[in-house]
């Protein structure tokens, strides 16, 4: 029996793009499925055609049991949608946004208020709560815009991008709430580019990549397939990484993708997977050291779905510009020498 949220071939070209490259997706109910990719890779474009917005080329899906093409307007019904771009009504209060939104679903206009307060309390609003939506933050909007997705819990929720922009404590809050929406039975799918993200809430993941379905599993699996354990290094001056990386290639186990050394240049840092634990680490020590390579720090860490999204697309996942400047933290892996280069956001 499909899930909740079953996608089978979609596809939808705008020009030359092609947005959505033949997507399936089944999510079980009461589950959480993590659609996860770079900008541009197609996620927003998955959302909107599940969520009847836009009209696939061809595919066919179905949401709660109904057939998205077929009968939008009962999908509709069924459905609650967060979207990257908050839907707030700028002239009305945050009270007013939630209420109305309340009475949009039928629900008593007491029901709707009492709604609206726990809303507001929970997204940290309160004390906006009368104020117009015209003057709030961009981080509040976000987060009225959340709320008014959670005045009534739908049986299938989409959630695109849903804490890009919050601060950390408002990222947190949400979780909070997600897990208990789901806790409560609603099946959601939310797209984020925040690997950690889908780590913590995400009983499945997606990757996507150019509108495809480039990997899929729990988070454990699609770990377990980049490999095991990595060593990474931060050698004391950059004039050693180059005899580092040679010590460091010898200990790279062969695999998809890796096996090869990477290179942050700024931050002197060089990764390579390994097998063999903590004996091995040893080794390296005593290797490096042999070669008259000073180390600043030196761990043994589990591949992070950041490993997992470099190894399978051969670029890292792009964040947002405020959290790095739109350079340093993400370099990529070239293809084949192992080099890492900065790529510029698209
Ligand atoms: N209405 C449109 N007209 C033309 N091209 C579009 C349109 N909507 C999306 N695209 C293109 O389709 C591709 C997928 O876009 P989409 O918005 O689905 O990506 P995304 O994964 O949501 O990216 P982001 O992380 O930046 O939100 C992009 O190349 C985008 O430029
Ligand atoms: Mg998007």
């Amino acid at each position: 029996m499909p899930g909740a949220i079953y996608a089978e071939g979609l596809v939808k070209t705008f020009g030359d793009v092609r947005a959505l490259d033949g997507v399936d997706l089944d999510v079980p109910e009461g589950t959480v499925l993590g659609l996860l990719g770079p900008n541009g890779a197609g996620k927003t474009t998955a959302v909107r055609v599940l969520t009847t917005l836009l009209q696939p080329d061809s595919g066919r899906a179905v949401v709660a049991g109904i057939d998205v093409l077929k009968n939008p307007d009962e999908v509709r019904r069924r459905i609650g949608l967060s979207g990257q771009f908050a839907a707030v009504d700028e002239y009305l209060t945050g009270r007013e946004n939630l209420q109305m939104v309340g009475q949009l679903y039928q629900m008593r206009a007491k029901d709707a208020k009492v709604r609206a307060d726990e809303l507001l309390e929970r997204f940290n609003l309160a004390d906006a709560a009368d104020r117009t939506a015209k003057t709030y933050s961009g981080g509040m909007r976000r987060r009225l815009d959340l709320a008014a997705a959670l005045v009534v819990s739908p049986p299938v929720m989409f959630m695109d991008e849903p804490t890009t922009g919050l601060d950390p404590r408002n990222r947190q809050g949400l979780w909070e709430v997600i897990k208990e929406l789901v806790a409560g039975g609603t099946t959601l799918l939310l797209t984020t580019q925040y690997l950690e993200e889908a780590d913590h809430l995400a009983h499945d993941i997606c990757v996507v990549d150019h509108g495809r379905v480039i990997a899929r599993g729990t988070s454990d699996q699609l770990k377990a397939q980049t490999g095991g354990e990595r060593v990474e290094v931060v050698v004391h001056g950059s004039g050693m990484i180059a005899d580092a990386r040679g010590v460091l290639a010898r200990y790279g186990i062969a695999g998809i993708g890796h096996g090869e050394v990477s290179v942050e240049d700024h931050t002197r840092k060089l990764t390579v997977p390994v097998a063999g634990g903590a004996k091995l680490l040893a080794e390296v020590i005593r290797d490096l050291d042999a070669v008259g390579v000073e180390i600043d720090d030196i761990g043994l860490r589990r591949p992070t779905l950041d490993d997992v999204f470099i190894s399978l697309t051969g670029h890292a996942a792009e964040r947002e510009a405020e959290e790095n400047g739109g350079l340093g933290g993400e370099s990529l892996p070239g293809g084949r020498g192992g080099e890492r280069v900065k790529e510029a956001a698209e």
